[in-house]
């Protein structure tokens, strides 16, 4: 995939409508968690520095075309701000005469910040007038919204239609580290697939199986499988829907030669409960009425063993219900195996991003992804129409 990006222009005196994904966790006020934001700055300061003047926009929730001040970006304004070292005009709105002229009137090195894009339903109807509106603002478009790229919303697609486009820093740096998983990984390429449901990943698993050598399943799903394999699962979780799907699966991986790694063992319980205590049961078979919750230590040396060589690996869903102290050794181990492996390592989706962050290895591998759908879709080997619009013809 190769994408126009900012290197190929020149941004002096020029006004940038620049698409950000600042849709942040905010509490009391507050943003909770600003990496989002930091992870778009690279880019708006080399536009800054190479003398643009900015409109800056993003969505923040899902406000559904209802002007709010619960999903109003005055929050995510202030931390903007305080992180860039400069001023950040936040507008009153996302449309309307006083917005234009805020735009119009910008500066050399200023920045403006558009209310939330979604307190209008045009934005996620890609709606052309509301998209030429906002391509009105400036003479450039830059999108680095890569979590954002899986939606085909006005401000991510539309206004492409209207103004020369640019991929960021952050977009490109995410499709240099996840573009390879599907085309061409340097091998061994270990991918371990976790999360609750088959239904959300059996697209992801068939897409990896294709290029990987190792393929892991853990996490709620991984017990569907070990039942297609004639495992006792006791009351873990089953998809009883997906169980000829899981088995199409193993037999695809089978034939293409991918080696599958199920749960060897397990930590259980008798309730699905954050104080309840863990039963370690000593093999893939889950008797009784217990739940599984987390892999065992048998299963999480052999994911270490295949991460010890692995030359790309890549993280999509946790290994267990890690939320729960009890139960989150394995995601750990695993988190800490990725973080010890001398390959390129890439972190995709929200909850294995949530768990890295947990327990503070984001550092230590080579890319934690900034979306969530994004880089599942991403890893599914769908087209985003947010980078679709930023490709070179
Ligand atoms: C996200 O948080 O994954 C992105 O900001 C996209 O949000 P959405 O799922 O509401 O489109």
């Amino acid at each position: 995939m190769v994408l126009n990006t900012i290197r190929d222009t020149n941004f002096d005196n020029k006004k940038v409508v620049i698409r950000v994904d600042f849709n942040v966790p905010i509490k009391d006020g507050k943003v909770t968690d600003p990496t989002r934001i930091k992870a778009a700055l690279p880019t708006i300061k080399y536009l800054l520095d190479n003398g643009a003047s900015l409109v800056v926009m993003s969505h923040r929730g899902r406000p559904k075309g209802k002007k709010s001040e619960e999903f109003s970006m005055a929050p995510i304004a202030t931390e903007f701000s305080a992180l860039l070292g400069r001023e950040v005009k936040l507008a009153p709105d996302v449309i309307g005469d006083e917005v234009a002229k805020m735009a119009k009137d910008l500066k050399k090195g200023e920045v403006l910040l558009l209310e939330n894009l979604r307190f209008y339903n045009e934005e996620t109807d890609n709606d052309e007038n509301y998209a030429k509106t906002l391509a009105s603002y400036g003479d450039v478009y830059v999108n680095d919204a890569f979590g954002t790229a899986h939606r085909a919303h006005a401000s991510t697609e539309g206004v492409s239609h209207f103004l020369p486009s640019y991929a960021g820093f952050l977009i490109e740096k995410e499709v240099k580290f996840m573009d390879p998983l599907l085309s061409n990984p340097e091998k061994p390429f270990v991918a371990i697939i976790g999360g609750s449901k088959v239904s959300s990943k059996i697209t992801v698993l068939e897409s990896l199986s294709k290029t990987c050598n190792t393929i892991v399943i853990g996490g709620g799903m991984a017990y569907t499988f070990l039942k297609v394999q004639g495992y006792s699962i006791g009351k873990s979780l089953l998809e009883e829907d997906y169980l000829e799907t899981a088995k199409s699966f193993l037999a695809k991986a089978e034939e293409r030669g991918v080696k599958v790694i199920l749960p060897l063992d397990h930590v259980c319980a008798a309730t699905f409960a954050e104080d309840a205590t863990p039963v370690s049961v000593d093999g893939a078979s889950i008797e009784g009425d217990l739940i599984g919750m987390d892999i065992g230590p048998k299963t999480i040396a052999a994911i270490s063993a295949e991460l010890k060589d692995a030359k790309s690996v890549v993280w999509n869903g946790p290994m267990g219900v890690f939320e729960f102290d009890a139960f989150a050794e394995g995601t750990k181990k695993v988190a800490l195996a990725l973080a010890d492996c001398k390959g390129i390592t890439v972190v995709g989706g929200g909850d294995s991003v949530a768990a890295i962050n947990k327990f503070d290895l984001a550092d230590k591998v080579s890319h934690v992804s900034t979306g969530g759908g994004a880089s599942l879709e991403f890893l599914e080997g769908k087209t985003l129409p947010g980078l679709k619009a930023l490709e070179a013809k």
